[in-house]
């Protein structure tokens, strides 16, 4: 039974709602039961069955030297040695805090959290206590975790729900939380005039990828910059994907843009749970216990996460991001040929977009897309078989059409080969 993912999932849908612990993991839409993996290395990742996949999940992300690095592996068992939790000060998460104040000119001070959307929970009552105004301004399907103001009109596993919010949101809640179409600036301006003076904080994934990947422009995102200048909102740039994966500065760096906070998850705690907000001195101690905006955690800056994360950040070179760049071309050009290719084209509609080490796999369009009303329609139809098909192949991305691939520094010339063989074979 062990090995059975079909009895597996039964079982664990009687004691665990749906099944799993975060929605996107229960297949949801597909034939088939969500695959068990009990083990990982490198770019491969093995299910329960002892079946092995070339790994495009990654966890999400967070994995960007691979599963187990090994220099990683050594850092954490040794940190293990000495505990793995204090509840009180320590070193690690100051060298780690260290580590990045001194390479991301954007800030002055970092506090860590457990995770992604916890960095954005306080970022957005940072913003409002800051600003003392209450509005916030997200865009139509940008993912920013499952924080109550931003499951609206959201993405990852809300993306393409026919009401993509949640129950349980509280209208005073939503009302709060104005929403403005990506790459459109227009959009964003009215908005600031019907809600002049109201809005703290404008959140944004400079780097679009929970609703498929969304690349905007350079100039569309100097403009919404320059637009949170004039009207005194902080722009708040949610690099929970984006951040040390497009660059070690994350679109910040790429774009060259200094937003007032960042939001950090994901390869922050290199696998391990951690989130982090950033930002100026000046509006960081607004946080208690300087300031009045509150914030804490039991597990906050866990010792095992900050170590985890140090060490994965402080392998990551200039010259990684080009091999990962370079590796990620590869793999989305083989995958193109191979969607146009395979089996008397019955895949030619799907295409590829790649930006750095990310990918998408989407219909193909004339126009490249930027919002996600240009996502056209039959987006999860074309998904289904071709996801159960790659499954077989030995091939695992993520089991949702609108979730990104991600490829990570071991999806080497080896693994390369070995795509293109599993694809063809
Ligand atoms: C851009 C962005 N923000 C926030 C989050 C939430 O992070 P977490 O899942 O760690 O809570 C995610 C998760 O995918 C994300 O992609």
């Amino acid at each position: 039974m062990l090995d059975n993912h079909k009895e597996l999932f039964e079982l664990s849908k009687k004691i665990i709602p749906g099944g799993v612990h975060s929605p996107v993991r229960g297949f949801k839409g597909l034939p088939m039961a969500p695959r068990f993996f009990e083990r990982a290395e490198g770019a491969y990742i093995t299910d329960v069955a002892g079946k092995d996949y070339i790994d495009f999940c990654m966890s999400f992300g967070p994995l960007i030297l691979g599963h187990r690095d090994r220099d990683v592996e050594q850092e954490l068992r040794h940190a293990l040695e000495r505990g793995w939790s204090y509840g009180a000060c320590e070193p690690y998460s100051l060298k780690l805090a260290q580590f990045l104040v001194d390479r991301l000119p954007f800030i002055d001070q970092i506090r860590f959290v457990n995770s992604g959307t916890e960095a954005v929970m306080t970022a957005i009552r940072l913003a409002r206590g800051y600003t003392k105004r209450s509005k916030i301004i997200k865009f139509n399907g940008c993912y920013h975790g499952h924080v109550d103001s931003m499951l609206i009109k959201a993405g990852s596993g809300l993306a393409g729900s026919a009401d993509a919010s949640s129950a349980g949101v509280p209208k005073g809640v939503s009302d709060d939380t104005l929403i403005v179409e990506l790459n459109d600036i227009d959009a964003l301006k009215a908005c600031f005039e019907e809600h002049k003076d109201e809005i703290a904080g404008v959140f944004i994934e400079p780097l679009p990828a929970n609703n498929g990947l969304l690349i905007q422009d350079n100039e569309y995102l100097h403009a919404v910059r320059d637009l949170c200048t004039k009207e005194k909102a902080l722009l708040v740039f949610d690099e929970v994907i984006s951040g040390f994966r497009v660059a070690f500065g994350g679109m910040a760096k790429v774009t060259g843009i200094k937003p007032d906070l960042v939001t950090y998850g994901k390869i922050i705690g290199g696998g391990l749970p951690v989130g982090a907000i950033g930002g100026p001195e000046h509006i960081m101690s607004e946080l208690a216990p300087v300031g009045p905006v509150y914030q804490a955690g039991t597990l906050s800056a866990n010792p095992l996460a900050m170590v985890g994360g140090l060490a994965t950040l402080s392998k990551l070179s200039v010259a990684s991001y080009d091999v990962l760049e370079a590796n990620t071309k590869r793999i989305a050009d083989i995958f193109r040929r191979w969607l146009a290719e395979y089996s008397d084209g019955k895949y030619a509609n799907t295409s590829v977009i790649q930006y750095g080490s990310l990918f998408w796999m989407h219909p193909k369009t004339d126009k490249e897309l930027k919002a996600i009303h240009e996502i056209p329609s039959n987006l999860s139809e074309a998904f289904g078989p071709m996801f159960g098909e790659l499954l077989e192949k030995g091939i695992y991305i993520a089991p949702n059409a609108w979730e990104v691939g991600f490829a990570s520094m071991a999806h080497d010339d080896a693994v390369i080969a070995e795509l293109e063989k599993r694809l063809w074979s």
